[in-house]
Order: structure tokens, then C-alpha cells, then sequence
């Protein structure tokens, strides 16, 4: 099993309403196997960026665990954690996230960043280079986020958020600022990228035509996940 989900809660507290708790995810439990694909569906303000912030190390929850290859990631060391988060995972944000003073290459090339200055990697260059071809952009790697569209934008960031190679990629409403055509068209690269590389996809989305690409469909309601299609 490459993740397991248990029984995890979270609950944000509002300073301005008197502390007053509102529970996000109530003992939510979910099982990922390594190649995998799942989507998320739920309304706006459900829980889905929630979830992912969790499991991607980013937040960490009130109660239960987030196993990842058998470890707990709430027990990893600093180091540990801050290699889980750059190395064994990927996030597609919601919003993109790319540096506007960084080209596209450049963008792909930030999370591989801790690696080259420990002079322990080689070849990212190359692979971001092939990155940006398999998502079509081969002609834009000079190109700065300011110069390129909303769907390119989106593929850089599916570029970088594959750079590392990880085991499991994370992606938030990755289709969500772009229209119909090109959302599927990630949606299809995001698959194929699946087949042929191994990389686990959690995906959050409104959009249930990308839903309906994954493996299995869970509907996040009431802070917990029902199948939809498993
Ligand atoms: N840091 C925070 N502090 C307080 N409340 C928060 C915080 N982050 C999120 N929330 C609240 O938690 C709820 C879930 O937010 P989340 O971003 O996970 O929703 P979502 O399902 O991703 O929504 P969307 O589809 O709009 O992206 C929302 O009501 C939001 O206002
Ligand atoms: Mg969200």
C-alpha cells in the first residue's frame, strides 16, 4: 500500500468568530495503492484542499495518521519530512504557483533545487526538458508565466510537480482555470502519465469529467469520503 489515510480529522478554529471550531474532515479514512488514480469530488469549500495539504505534509491533522510506505509522516524527522514533501510527492496546485521571474524551464527545475546545491543529482536539465516536451511545450521553456496561457501555465506546473519523479502526485482542481478542451487535454496527459510512469494521482476536482478519467471516484461529504464509482 503506497498511502493509508486513517481515521483523520480537522478542524479549523476562526479567531474572529470566538474560536468557534468548524470540523473539515471527521475521521476520514482512504487507501491508495502505488500506480493508482482517485479523484475528489466535492462542493466549493468541502474539504478537498484540505485533504491534500495533509496528506502532502503541508498541514498535519488534529487526530489520526497518514501512512506513506508504512511510515507515519506526523513521526518523520525534519529531514524526512522535508524530503517526503520534495522528493516522494507532487502538488499541482490550485492556483499554478509558478514563479513570474522564473522562465518555464526554470519553474520546472524549483523543486530539484535542494539536490543540485548538494551536487547529488544530475540530468535534471534533461528531464525537465523532457517534461516540457511530454506536456507539449518543448517550444516554450524560455517563456515567463506572464507570456504564456492559462492551459501552459497549468502543464508547467504538471511539469514541475513530476520533476522528482514521485510516487505520488498530488493535484488540486489541476484543470480548474482552463476550458473544456484543455482540461481534458491534461486530464488525458495526467493519465498517460500514470500508464506509463507508475505515479500515483490523487485529484481533487469539481469537474466530474475529469473524475471520470481516474480509477475510482470518492465523494467528499460531511468531512468523510463514500465511493462513488470504486
Ligand atoms: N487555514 C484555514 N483556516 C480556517 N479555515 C480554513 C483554512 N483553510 C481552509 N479553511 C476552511 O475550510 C473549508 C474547506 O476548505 P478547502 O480549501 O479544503 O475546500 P475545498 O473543498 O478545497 O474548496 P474549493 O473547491 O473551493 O477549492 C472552507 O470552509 C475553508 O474556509
Ligand atoms: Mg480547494
Amino acid at each position: 500500500m503506497l498511502l493509508n489515510i486513517v481515521d483523520v480529522s480537522k478542524t479549523y478554529r476562526s479567531s474572529v468568530a470566538g474560536g468557534i471550531g468548524i470540523k473539515i474532515l471527521d475521521g476520514l479514512s482512504m487507501e491508495l495503492e502505488s500506480g493508482a488514480t482517485v479523484a475528489v469530488t466535492a462542493p466549493s469549500g468541502t474539504g478537498k484542499s484540505t485533504l491534500l495539504n495533509l496528506v502532502g505534509g503541508i498541514d498535519r491533522p488534529d487526530s489520526g495518521s497518514i501512512i506513506f510506505k508504512g511510515k507515519d509522516i506526523a513521526k518523520f524527522t525534519d529531514d524526512e519530512l522535508a524530503a517526503y514533501r520534495n522528493r516522494h510527492v507532487g502538488f499541482v496546485f490550485q492556483e499554478h504557483h509558478l514563479l513570474p521571474q522564473c522562465t518555464a524551464i526554470e519553474n520546472v527545475l524549483l523543486p530539484t533545487l535542494p539536490a543540485v546545491s548538494g551536487g547529488s543529482e544530475s540530468g535534471v536539465l534533461d528531464r525537465a526538458m523532457f517534461l516540457l516536451e511530454r506536456v507539449g511545450l518543448a517550444d516554450r521553456t524560455a517563456h515567463f508565466p506572464g507570456q504564456l496561457s492559462g492551459g501552459e501555465r497549468q502543464r508547467v506546473a504538471l511539469a514541475r510537480g513530476l520533476i522528482n519523479s514521485p510516487a505520488l502526485l498530488l493535484a488540486d482542481e489541476p484543470t480548474g482555470s482552463l476550458d473544456r478542451a484543455n482540461a481534458e487535454k491534461l486530464a488525458d496527459l495526467m493519465m498517460e502519465i500514470n500508464s506509463s510512469t507508475g505515479t500515483a494521482i490523487i485529484i481533487a476536482t469539481h469537474s466530474e469529467a475529469l473524475a471520470s478519467k481516474a480509477s475510482r471516484h470518492l465523494l467528499l461529504a460531511d468531512g468523510n469520503l463514500r465511493g462513488c464509482r470504486a
